[in-house]
């Protein structure tokens, strides 16, 4: 009784004044740190990967096969699918959210729900193409500041414990470094695109900024930081 008591006592009008202008408040702030400018939102750097190493694999949504009539490979091919500004009217995030979305289909792993939120936001910021990247910074090719996100982003989805494509891990510094010693740098030569070598990512080349960082890297000796 004593505790209702003291509740119907503490709603005074402008208490509810204040927390309406509080939750006001935290709706706004809310609302505007969804539309912060990201290097999320960079098409290239960060939105492209995730659909050609999820999406892209021959067979699926690369340039040949374009299942569903989707290349998920370019701007255009997956401007097909968004609807700007609106993820939730958009085809391919749906296809892609919760928790058993139906692309990619069963037998393939789900997009991390980091990736789904990275593309949302990016559809309801406007689904830029060009916007938020960063210019090519050459000072920049350790391990830890460089070369690893690039591997992150751009293989690890093939290249991982559970999944090792070719029988190779590149999750961790050891498992880049035995993919530099093996096979003549089968890791260089590969991400080169050289003859002889299965050219990776699949469906797609590395930008130059990206090659030349992990290539200034292995020549200084690809050390682990
Ligand atoms: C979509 C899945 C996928 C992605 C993404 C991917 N790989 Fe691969 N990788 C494979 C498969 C599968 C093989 C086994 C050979 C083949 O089928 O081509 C392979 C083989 C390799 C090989 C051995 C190549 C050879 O000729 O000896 C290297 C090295 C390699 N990958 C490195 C990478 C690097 C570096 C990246 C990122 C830049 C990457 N892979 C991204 C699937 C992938």
């Amino acid at each position: 009784m004593k505790k209702s008591k003291y509740i119907i006592n503490t709603i005074t009008p402008h208490r509810i004044v204040s927390v309406l202008l509080i939750s006001g408040l935290s709706i706004i702030l809310t609302t505007c740190t969804k539309h912060v400018a990201s290097p999320d939102n960079c098409f290239n750097q960060s939105i492209l990967p995730v659909f050609i190493v999820n999406c892209a694999q021959s067979g699926c949504h690369d340039a040949t096969s374009k299942r569903a009539g989707y290349n998920l490979t370019t701007y255009d091919g997956i401007m097909k699918g968004i609807k700007k500004n609106h993820a939730l009217q958009s085809e391919i995030y749906r296809e892609i959210r919760g928790n058993n979305p139906s692309m990619p289909p069963k037998g393939y792993s789900k997009l991390s729900s980091r990736d789904v939120l990275k593309i949302k936001n990016w559809i309801n910021f406007g689904a830029p193409q060009d916007n938020f990247c960063s210019d090519c910074d050459t000072t920049l090719y350790g391990y830890t500041n460089r070369v690893e996100k690039i591997v992150q982003t751009w293989c690890v989805v093939c290249h991982k414990p559970g999944n090792t494509s070719g029988n190779i891990d590149l999750s961790n510094y050891s498992g880049v470094a035995s993919a530099i010693k093996s096979n003549n740098n089968a890791f260089l030569n590969s991400i080169l695109h050289a003859p002889g070598y299965s050219a990776m990512p699949k469906g797609a080349k590395l930008g130059d900024c990206e090659i030349n960082a992990i290539k200034k890297w292995i020549s200084g000796g690809y050390p682990e930081n």
